[in-house]
Order: structure tokens, then C-alpha cells, then sequence
């Protein structure tokens, strides 16, 4: 076809001429409003027509790529309406859309190569992570591609997308003790972590209003520890089951889990669960304020580094990612020397679970191994203090990553100690040189955390998570250089799109020209 005719096929498509539905603007690939926008994108003037594309192939001896194509094959069909099958690998790629993973020499575990043509779509990755990444790049190029009110999609754009993450660590941390979430909605949050390539999904397990997951030897953690939550309602827990059944979900999205037991401070539910945990034996109540700052393990009692080490061997034996979070924030009531000193301990046992001990920034007090993670929060001058110590850091500023923060003054839910987190704000900032000391080399990343103190439900959390978490998904993955406010801010107004057709009630700040 020569190039006139070509631009005119492409014309007819996108303005629908080969059907009577009205349809939006179908875009070239650079025009794709992708978060997180990928680092090089190569447009082509060719369309590809759904309908081509017969089968999804792939290596079936990996069993992650059939798991990938099986999502994909669902995906494929529920957007287009036309069914694809699913076959071995072949050296002719035509009318298929091929999955493979394939050694880039260098390159990071995650890049990705995505090329689209007139009737094939390959997605070669580093890693089979690499892989999926693209397959949500896809996943997003036929999302924003759905035309007005219609369900089916006829056209995608072509062209080359090759991509890979400025950070190995882009996370969300749900607080699950403050208000209980169950299994399905930490799952619903997972697959909405995963359309924007969010890595680490950080559970924080326990606090002072609620211990949330099953430990066999002290199953009154549970039993009594989780009965309750902020205001008195009914709390909960995950089982051991319910705890495997999560990581494993979270695993097929290339999402790694990250458990956390907050110590030494923030224990009350523990306290509460076992009168010997305490220094004078007296048993706490439960808690249902949202105060922090006044409970503490006993750290001069040999029974609770028993009780530690119980927790920290159940937990890591159910989680194959590499991090144990141990907490260590505004452990207020429990003097430095003490505070010292049972860190030093907790790491040495994480340790010899084989894990990496990560912790809020005031763990840089303790003897920190260089391994460790410190995760910036509230103070900088931890977080140089990590740097001194040889440690890393993942930075989750308050008064810019916290999700909990409210949008503005009018916004219902959320706390503002840390101020106000525009969806502006939230997004223009840089982890590298939000701390000029700190060593960009040794951030491993960025984390967005959200405390349920005023979340009750989904769409509570939804409110606050969406759509601030699709910036840092951004800052996460995409060069600095090649992230912008305008820019940005105009991609995102076309995400409404794929966060309505899941029900999500994202806050619909004013700040954005919603589509
Ligand atoms: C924290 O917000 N207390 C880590």
C-alpha cells in the first residue's frame, strides 16, 4: 500500500467509516496516553485490525508465560469480542500475538520491547517480570483505545515501545490493621496496582487497633488481637491460607509482598492479646482511637524476643519476597537505649530468616546491617544517617507519597498532619533529589503508603489511592526528564476511562480535565 492509501485506512478506522458507531480519536502509539509513560515509543503509520490476531504463543514449557497468556487471552476477548487461541511457540509471528522472554545483554530484569505491526504483536522481555510488563502496556494501549461508548475494539496503533524502569522497587502500602480489609479487596487493590506496574505491595500487619494475620504459636494475636478495629467495629484477620492464597495472587502480577509487624512501638493489639508481652504482666485493652506514639513491647523480657522470632519465622516462611518490614516508627514510650537495643535483636532474626530487614527511617538508630532498607517518611536526617551506615533507602515522603493525606480542604476523608497532597503535588517531585544528600545510587525506589485511620471500605480507599497512586507509578518508572505536570495531567484525564470501567471511585480532583 502506498503511504496515501495507508493514511486514508487509517482515517476510514479511526473515524469509524467501516462501522456506524461514533467513535472518539483512535491515537498514533506516542499519543497513547500510557502511565507510566514508557521511556522510548517509535510510532508507525500502520493500523493493525483486531481481527487478525488468531492466537497468543508462547513458550509452553514456561508455565508463567500460560499463565500470562491465559489473562491475556481473557483480556484480548472481553475487549475485542473476538476469541484468540493459545498455541506453542513458532518462528512465524503473523496474525499472533507472541510472549517471550529473551536475553537483551545489560538490561534491566524488566525492560521490555513491545512491536505492534499490521497483524502481529510481539512482546519480548528480559525477564518473564519483562514480559508482563509489556502485557500491560498492551493491556493499556487497547483500554485507551475503546471508542465512545463502545465496547469493542476494532484498531489498535502500531510501532515500537522499548522500556524498562528508573526503579526496582515501586510500591503501595496498605494499612490493614487500622480498618481490616479482606482477602478480595487486598486482591482488587493488587490488580489495580498491577495495570500501573507497581511492583511491592507492602501489608501492614499489625498495630496498635489490630493484629491481622494468623501466627500458630500465639493464636490469641488473632483470636483477641484482631477482634476489633478504629471505631469498635467488627476487625478480622488473615489466616495462614488467606496469607498464602494473597502472595500467590499477588505473585502471578509480578507483584512481590512485603509484610510488616510494626515494633516496638505500635502494639497494642498484641499487648492486648497476652498479659506477659507486658512488663508488669497486666493486659492491655484493645485500642479503637487512632492516637499513636503509647504502647511498647517489653524489651527487657527475654519471652518477647521469643515471641519475635515465632512471628518473624511463621511470616517469612509463607513469603518468598526478599524484605521483612519491621517497623520501628515513633516508638515514643520505649527509651533510645532500649529502642537500640531490641532492634539490634529483631534484625539479627530477621537475618537468620533470611530476609532484609526493612524499617521506618528511625531504625537508622540500631546497629543497621548495609542491607537494610530505611524507609524515609519523616525525617531526612535518617535518611542521610542510612546513607552514612551504607543502608539503602525507599523513600515514601509524607507530605508528598502518603495517600491517607487529604487532596485539599474539601476532601471528606484522610488526615492532613503531613498537609495537603494535590494530585499536582503528589506527582512533581523527583526521590533523587528530593534530599540533595542523599545518593541517588543507593534509593531503591519509591512507596506510596496508605493508613486507614478514616478508611473504612474499598471505595474509601479507592478514594484516596486513585488517581494519586497513578503519578508515583509514574516517578517510579519513568526518566525525570521525561515526566512533566502538563503532560502528565492530560494523560491522566483518559484514565477516568479505565477507572470507571472498574468501578473505582477515584476522587475526580479539579486539577484534571477529566475525559
Ligand atoms: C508512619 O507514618 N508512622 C510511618
Amino acid at each position: 500500500m502506498n503511504i496515501f492509501i495507508k493514511n486514508l485506512v487509517l482515517i476510514l478506522l479511526i473515524t469509524g467509516a467501516f462501522s456506524c458507531e461514533k467513535h472518539l480519536p483512535v491515537f498514533t502509539m506516542d499519543q497513547v496516553a500510557l502511565i507510566p509513560y514508557p521511556n522510548s515509543v517509535s510510532p508507525s503509520v500502520e493500523v493493525l485490525n483486531v481481527k487478525k490476531i488468531k492466537s497468543i504463543q508462547f513458550d509452553e514449557s514456561n508455565s508463567t508465560l500460560v499463565e500470562m497468556g491465559l489473562d491475556l487471552q481473557s483480556f484480548w476477548t472481553a475487549h475485542t469480542q473476538l476469541e484468540v487461541g493459545l498455541k506453542n511457540k513458532a518462528e512465524n509471528n503473523s496474525n499472533a500475538i507472541s510472549l517471550e522472554v529473551k536475553d537483551f545483554s545489560n538490561q534491566n530484569e524488566e525492560y521490555y520491547q513491545l512491536q505492534m505491526g499490521e497483524n502481529q504483536i510481539s512482546i519480548l522481555g528480559q525477564t518473564a517480570a519483562g514480559v508482563y510488563r509489556g502485557v500491560k502496556t498492551l493491556e493499556q494501549i487497547i483500554s485507551l483505545s475503546h471508542l465512545s461508548g463502545v465496547q469493542t475494539i476494532k484498531a489498535l496503533p502500531t510501532g515500537t515501545i522499548e522500556d524498562a524502569p528508573v526503579y526496582g522497587y515501586r510500591g503501595a502500602m496498605l494499612d490493614v490493621s487500622r480498618h481490616f480489609f479482606s482477602v478480595e479487596e487486598v486482591k482488587r487493590y493488587i490488580d489495580l496496582l498491577s495495570i500501573y506496574k507497581i511492583n511491592f505491595l507492602h501489608l501492614h500487619l499489625s498495630d496498635d487497633q489490630g493484629w491481622r494475620i494468623e501466627i500458630k504459636a500465639w493464636p490469641k494475636l488473632t483470636s483477641i488481637g484482631g477482634k476489633t478495629e478504629v471505631g469498635g467495629a467488627e476487625g478480622g484477620f488473615y489466616t495462614q491460607l488467606d496469607y498464602k492464597e494473597i502472595v500467590a495472587y499477588a505473585q502471578r502480577r509480578f507483584i512481590t509482598i512485603v509484610p510488616e509487624i510494626d515494633m516496638p512501638g505500635h502494639t497494642n493489639a498484641a499487648l492486648a492479646s497476652y498479659a506477659e508481652l507486658n512488663c508488669d504482666n497486666e493486659i492491655k485493652s484493645l485500642y479503637t482511637g487512632i492516637e499513636v506514639g503509647f504502647s511498647t513491647l517489653c524489651v527487657d523480657k527475654e519471652l518477647t524476643y521469643e515471641f519475635v522470632a515465632d512471628v518473624i519465622s511463621e511470616i517469612s516462611a509463607m513469603t518468598p519476597g526478599a524484605y521483612f518490614h519491621i517497623g520501628g516508627d515513633e516508638s515514643h514510650v520505649t527509651p533510645k537505649k532500649d529502642y537500640i537495643k531490641f532492634m539490634n535483636r529483631v534484625i539479627d532474626i530477621v537475618k537468620q530468616n533470611n530476609k532484609i530487614p526493612m524499617g521506618w527511617d528511625e531504625v537508622v538508630l540500631a546497629d543497621i546491617p548495609e542491607v537494610t532498607v530505611a524507609q524515609y517518611w519523616a525525617k531526612a536526617e535518617n535518611a542521610i544517617m542510612a546513607m552514612d551506615k551504607k543502608a539503602n533507602v525507599l523513600m515514601s515522603p509524607a507530605s508528598y507519597a502518603y495517600l491517607d493525606m487529604k487532596y485539599d480542604s474539601i476532601t471528606k476523608l484522610g488526615l492532613k498532619w503531613a498537609g495537603y497532597i494535590s494530585v499536582q503535588k503528589g506527582y512533581e517531585w523527583d526521590p533523587a533529589e528530593l534530599v540533595p544528600e542523599l545518593d541517588p545510587t543507593r534509593i531503591i525506589g519509591i512507596e506510596a503508603p496508605i493508613w486507614s485511620e478514616t478508611l473504612e471500605d474499598f471505595d474509601d480507599i479507592a478514594q484516596m489511592a486513585f488517581p494519586r497512586l497513578l503519578g508515583y507509578s509514574e516517578i517510579g518508572w519513568t526518566k525525570s526528564e521525561k515526566r512533566n505536570w502538563e503532560n502528565y495531567s492530560s494523560r491522566l484525564s483518559y484514565h477516568s476511562a479505565i477507572l470507571d470501567s472498574l468501578d473505582v471511585k477515584y476522587y475526580p480532583s479539579n486539577e484534571v480535565n477529566w475525559k
